[in-house]
């Protein structure tokens, strides 16, 4: 029992000696985010470059999983972050989406929504 209260002192140390900006679930720092990302300027081709991981899963026709090619560009963004944020569950599009930094979400959001 000592040691739980311990290491719940322990943990609570740590989420408050966390800095700020790692502070996603805020949805103030959401929103910093998703405006940072719009206000870039898309590298649409390095987008397709990265965009070999998305296809293995997402490929542009059939499957259970849902198709990202066209979709509008700030709809991509947006679920991009909400993976990397908590504001949307899924194991593996969390994992992959946390990997993700701002001009990368603006680069493949580029390429899905100008490819058919
Ligand atoms: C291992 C398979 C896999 C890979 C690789 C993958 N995804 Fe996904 N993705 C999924 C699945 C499954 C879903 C549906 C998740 C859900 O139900 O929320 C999804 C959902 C999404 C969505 C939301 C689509 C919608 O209409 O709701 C976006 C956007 C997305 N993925 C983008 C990407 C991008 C960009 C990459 C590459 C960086 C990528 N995914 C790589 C499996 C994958």
């Amino acid at each position: 029992m000592i040691a739980t209260a311990i290491h719940r002192a322990a943990l609570a140390a740590l989420c408050l000696a966390a800095p700020p900006a790692t502070a996603f679930s805020e949805t103030s720092d959401a929103d910093q985010r998703r405006e940072a990302i719009l206000a870039l300027t898309p590298d649409a081709e390095y987008g397709a470059y990265l965009s070999s991981e998305c296809t293995a899963c997402h490929a542009e026709e059939g499957g259970d999983i849902p198709l990202i090619h066209g979709q509008d560009r700030e709809a991509l963004i947006d679920a991009l972050l909400g993976y990397k944020t908590g504001t949307r569950s899924h194991d593996v599009m969390e994992t992959i989406a946390g990997r993700l930094g701002d001009e990368e979400i603006a680069a493949l959001a580029a390429y899905f929504s100008e490819v058919n």
